[in-house]
């Protein structure tokens, strides 16, 4: 055996961040902090743009093509949840790759819609000129019922998680958190991309952020 590194330290902050700062969305509009919800929000769709463009310049385990597999295999790796086999996953499994994607996607309605709200009070996203207030509204209302989803979904990660640990006896909690695992001494390990080129594409991603909503 030998512990390998799979996940890069570019996704395991970028995973913590999102976890903290989607709490402080929640907690912000919930204690009406919104001057601090709508910053959060500028922060969280920073960390998306970056996530996505990672996930095509990244390392190995971070790459859509590299952990987006068919359906089907999705589903025959859900089909083994009960059998308690060794971890030799270098990234996201067949089933997880396409909740990874999930999340990703309804983060980025939250945060894009947010964009577009409205509280009939005294917040306003900085793209609600746009649309107008009857569009604003109902988009005020999309980012309302998408929390929703949200909170669906990291229920359903987390349980996932859960599952993993109690039936497969697999702990997926702490590669995350140090990067590595044991892994068979013969396993190709993947190729990471230096934490410079996402210092650099987390520039160029609050770049875009900041001109949007300026706009
Ligand atoms: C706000 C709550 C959360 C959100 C939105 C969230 C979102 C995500 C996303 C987007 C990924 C994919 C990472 C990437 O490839 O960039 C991921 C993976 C992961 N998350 Fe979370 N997460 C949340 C909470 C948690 C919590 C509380 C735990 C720990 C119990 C956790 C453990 C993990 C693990 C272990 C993976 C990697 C799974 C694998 O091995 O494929 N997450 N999460
Ligand atoms: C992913 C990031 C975000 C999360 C998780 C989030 C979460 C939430 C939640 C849970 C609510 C309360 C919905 C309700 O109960 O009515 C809310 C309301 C709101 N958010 Fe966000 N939000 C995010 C991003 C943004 C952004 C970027 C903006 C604006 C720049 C924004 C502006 C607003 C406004 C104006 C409301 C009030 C809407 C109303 O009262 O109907 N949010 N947000």
């Amino acid at each position: 055996m030998q512990r390998m590194k799979v996940w890069d330290l570019p996704v395991r902050l970028f995973h913590w961040a999102i976890v903290v700062l989607i709490f402080f969305a929640w907690g912000t509009q919930e204690f009406d902090h919104m001057e601090w919800h709508v910053r959060i929000g500028y922060t969280i769709l920073t960390l998306l743009l970056f996530r996505i463009v990672w996930g095509f310049i990244g390392s190995d385990t971070a790459r859509f093509t590299r952990f987006l597999r068919s359906p089907l295999e999705g589903l025959r790796h859900l089909a083994r949840l009960r059998r308690r086999e060794p971890d030799q996953e270098v990234g996201h499994n067949a089933a997880g790759g396409w909740m990874v994607l999930l999340m990703l996607a309804l983060i980025g309605i939250q945060a894009g819609t947010g964009l577009f709200s409205n509280d009939d009070a005294n917040t306003e996203g900085p793209l609600m000129h746009l649309v107008g207030k009857d569009q604003s509204d109902w988009l005020s209302h999309i980012h309302y019922l998408n929390f929703m989803a949200i909170e669906a979904v990291i229920v359903l990660h987390v349980l996932a998680i859960t599952a993993y640990a109690v039936l497969k006896r697999q702990n997926l909690v702490r590669p995350m958190v140090t990067g590595t695992k044991p892994m068979p001494a013969d396993a190709p390990a993947p190729r990471l991309v230096s934490p410079r080129w996402a210092v650099l594409t987390l520039a160029v991603a609050a770049g875009v952020v900041a001109w949007v909503v300026r706009l």
